[in-house]
C-alpha cells in the first residue's frame, strides 16, 4: 500500500471525528461537538496526516508544543483497516522529523501498557517515568 504523508496536512473535521470514534471506541462526534481544525489551528505545533492513493485517510497524529523545546504526540490513529503496515510507525517518524527540524529537543508520548512494543520497540522511545491527573473525571 502507498501511503503519502504530509506535516500539517489538509482533512475534514467528519474525516477525523470518524477516525477518532473508530480508534478509541467512541461514539461519532459532530464538528461543531469537536472542531479538529479549529484545534490543531489554535493548539497545535502541527500533525501529520496519511492518505492511502486514492486519498482515502490513513491515518493522523496530533503534535502540540511548548514552543521551543518539548513536544508532546497526542491523538495517533489508524484506521482498522490498514493497521500493521507501518503506518502507525512512520506518523511518527515524520511528526518527530519534522518538530526536531523545528528546533525541538524532545518528543513525548504516554500510552497504555499495550502498545509498548508500538512505542519503545518500534517507535524507538526510552522508556520514562511519567504522572497524569484526571482533571474533569470521578477520580478528580
Ligand atoms: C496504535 C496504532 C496507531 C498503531 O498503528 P499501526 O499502523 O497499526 O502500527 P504499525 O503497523 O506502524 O506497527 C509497527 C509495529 O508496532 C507494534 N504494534 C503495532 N500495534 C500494536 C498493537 N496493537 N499491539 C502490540 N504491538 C503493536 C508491532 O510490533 C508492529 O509491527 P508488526 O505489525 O510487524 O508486528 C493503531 O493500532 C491505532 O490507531 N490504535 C487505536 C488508537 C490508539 O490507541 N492510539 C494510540 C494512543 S496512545
Amino acid at each position: 500500500m502507498t501511503v503519502d504523508y504530509v506535516w500539517c496536512g489538509e482533512f475534514t473535521n467528519g474525516e477525523l471525528n470518524m477516525l477518532h470514534a473508530e480508534a478509541f471506541e467512541t461514539r461519532v462526534f459532530g464538528d461543531k461537538e469537536w472542531d479538529w481544525r479549529k484545534q490543531v489551528a489554535t493548539h497545535s505545533c502541527g500533525w501529520v496526516v496519511a492518505r492511502g492513493e486514492d486519498g482515502t485517510l490513513a491515518g493522523f497524529v496530533n503534535v502540540i508544543s511548548d514552543g521551543l523545546v518539548h513536544a508532546w504526540i497526542q491523538d495517533l490513529m489508524v484506521p482498522n483497516s490498514v493497521r500493521r503496515q507501518g503506518v502507525g510507525r512512520r506518523l511518527v517518524q515524520v511528526a518527530a522529523e519534522a518538530v526536531r527540524a523545528g528546533g525541538h529537543e524532545w518528543l513525548h508520548v504516554d500510552f497504555d501498557d499495550e502498545l509498548i512494543d508500538f512505542y519503545i520497540e518500534s517507535c524507538g522511545f526510552t522508556p520514562t517515568n511519567a504522572g497524569l491527573i484526571e482533571l474533569q473525571g470521578s477520580r478528580s
